[in-house]
C-alpha cells in the first residue's frame, strides 16, 4: 500500500531532493538549483517521501494561456517503481491542478521513457505532439486528457 508524504519545494533540503529526482529521471534536461527556484515561483513543485525515503516528485504548471489546462508530471525513482507510488503522486498532483481551476490536463514524457508513456496512455491521455528540442536527440511527447479524472 502506497502512503506518501508530500512536501512543497520551499526549503533548500526539499529543493535538492526535487532536483535529484528530476535530473535522474530526465537526464537530457538537467535543471540547476537556480532554475528550480524560478520554476517554483510559477509552478507547484513537491517531493514525495515514504516515511523519510525520497520516492519521487511532481510538477504542476497552472493554467496559463489556456485557462482550462494544467500540466501534471509525476516522477518516481526507478528503484521505487511498480508499487503504486506513481498512481498516488499523479492523483495528488491532479488534485492540485483541480484546485488551480483546471478541467483538463496535459503531461510531457520523454520518448525513451516507456514506463511513463504507458502510464500516461493507461490514464486516458492521448498524444498531441512529439518534438526534439534544439541540442537534444530524444523527443519529448506531449499528451492531453480532456477531463481531470
Ligand atoms: C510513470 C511513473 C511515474 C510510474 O511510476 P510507478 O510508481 O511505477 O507507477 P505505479 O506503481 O502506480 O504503476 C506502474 C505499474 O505498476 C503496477 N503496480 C502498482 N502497484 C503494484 C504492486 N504492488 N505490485 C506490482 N505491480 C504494481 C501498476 O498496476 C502499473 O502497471 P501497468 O504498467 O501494467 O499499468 C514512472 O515510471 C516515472 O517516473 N516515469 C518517468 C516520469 C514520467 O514519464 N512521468 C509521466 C507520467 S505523468
Amino acid at each position: 500500500m502506497s502512503d506518501l508524504r508530500f512536501e512543497p519545494v520551499e526549503s533548500d533540503e526539499v529543493l535538492l531532493d526535487w532536483q535529484h529526482a528530476h535530473n535522474l529521471i530526465i537526464p537530457t534536461d538537467p535543471l540547476s538549483v537556480e532554475e528550480i527556484r524560478v520554476r517554483a515561483q510559477r509552478n507547484r513543485l513537491a517531493v514525495a517521501y515514504a516515511e523519510d525515503t525520497l520516492v519521487g516528485n511532481y510538477t504542476v504548471r497552472p493554467p496559463a494561456d489556456d485557462p482550462t489546462t494544467a500540466t501534471v508530471i509525476a516522477r518516481v525513482l526507478p528503484e521505487h517503481r511498480r508499487h503504486g507510488h506513481g498512481e498516488q503522486i499523479y492523483q495528488y498532483a491532479v488534485g492540485v491542478a483541480a484546485e488551480l481551476g483546471a478541467t483538463a490536463v496535459e503531461t510531457v514524457v520523454l520518448e525513451s521513457n516507456v514506463d511513463g508513456l504507458r502510464f500516461a496512455l493507461r490514464h486516458g491521455f492521448t498524444e498531441i505532439d512529439r518534438y526534439v528540442l534544439d541540442g537534444h536527440t530524444t523527443a519529448f511527447v506531449d499528451l492531453r486528457r480532456e477531463s481531470l479524472r
